[in-house]
């Protein structure tokens, strides 16, 4: 009977070491999880998101981000400020938070995937040498009566070339759509700028935008590219949008610095301060004047 616990003991402790083993086993994440980028570009809006979701949702086991306190659990959940984090790419720490394992819960269906590439962003603020990832090769596909069109745009970071890849899927076969009309514009806040006109594919189906190096960008020079096929009615919406970062800088200058009517303080014109005390002059003048005319009437008494 004695054996027997103590044999059950061992076995029991053999199981749980061997689990435990098997949990701190490195967490492989599959190479096409791997190569996921965000859905959203990385901002401090993001960042500020990412910052409460964290709070609430993760800081219980994680700690607080920076101060190296996490629970201490089997596997650690770790620091997400640490160098444990910071040596993953995005797509992988996604991947993790997606789905989970043992003691780290899958935040699949409780956050949505917007909440979960903020938190990134946020746990990214921590890791000074990170760089942003930016997706490459955008790809948009609609189905439509009588086949299906896909359009694939490259970017050319150097030049500021972007290259539409059209094809069609005809009677079961790809084939190049040539003579689709495809548009650019850029995001603004009220809506998409223009840029040019809309570019006919050739007979391969490619059509190739150039733009002008003076876009106007964020703060940080990031402006959002969209390309979409003209002729909507015919294709449907084939739209496919890319971040780049390729606009020129958007520094605000506070209209009242100008020298100008409206400024202020020092920026004042010269001309404009000049007429001001000139008219405070000349009507005191003018009472003066007055006042001197009304002493001379009591002096005639
Ligand atoms: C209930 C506790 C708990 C909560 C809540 C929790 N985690 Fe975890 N987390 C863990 C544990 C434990 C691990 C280690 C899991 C392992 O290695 O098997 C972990 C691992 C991770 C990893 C992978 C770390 C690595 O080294 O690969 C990431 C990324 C992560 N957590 C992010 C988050 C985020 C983001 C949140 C909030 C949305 C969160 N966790 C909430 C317990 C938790």
């Amino acid at each position: 009977m004695n054996r027997y616990n103590t044999l059950k003991h061992i076995a029991l402790a053999l199981t749980l070491t061997i689990s435990n083993i098997g949990f701190s086993q490195e967490w492989t994440v599959p190479e096409d999880a791997k190569s996921v980028v965000s859905s959203v570009p990385f901002s401090e809006m993001t960042q500020q998101q990412g910052k409460d979701l964290f709070n609430a949702n993760c800081k219980s086991c994680h700690g607080a981000i920076g101060a190296n306190a996490p629970l201490p659990l089997n596997p650690s959940p770790g620091d997400p400020a640490s160098e444990r984090f910071a040596a993953q790419v995005d797509g992988a720490l996604f991947f993790k938070i997606t789905n989970g394992r043992a003691g780290m819960p899958s935040f699949k269906n409780t956050l949505s995937d917007a909440d979960r590439w903020a938190l990134i962003s946020y746990i990214r603020t921590f890791h000074p040498n990170y760089k942003g990832a930016v997706a490459e090769n955008p790809s948009a596909v609609n189905t439509f009566k009588g086949g299906n069109i896909q359009m694939k745009v490259s970017f050319d970071d150097e030049k500021h070339m972007a290259t539409v890849n059209l094809s069609g899927t005809e009677n079961g076969s790809v084939v190049p759509a040539s003579s689709v009309r495809v548009g650019a514009f850029v995001q603004r806040y009220f809506g998409q700028m223009k840029l040019g006109e809309p570019i006919k594919t050739n007979a391969s189906g490619v059509a190739t935008f150039e733009f002008p190096t003076d876009l106007q960008g964020d703060s940080i020079g990031q402006l959002k590219i969209i390309f979409k096929l003209i002729d909507e009615d015919k294709y449907g919406l084939v739209v496919a949008e890319q971040t780049v970062n390729w606009g020129e800088k958007f520094v605000y200058q506070n209209p009242l610095d100008q020298n100008a009517l409206w400024g202020d303080r020092t920026a004042v014109p010269t001309w404009l301060l000049l007429s001001y005390f000139g008219v405070v002059l000349s009507v005191f003048a003018v009472i003066g004047w007055v006042v001197l005319q009304l002493l001379k009437l009591k002096n005639l008494k």
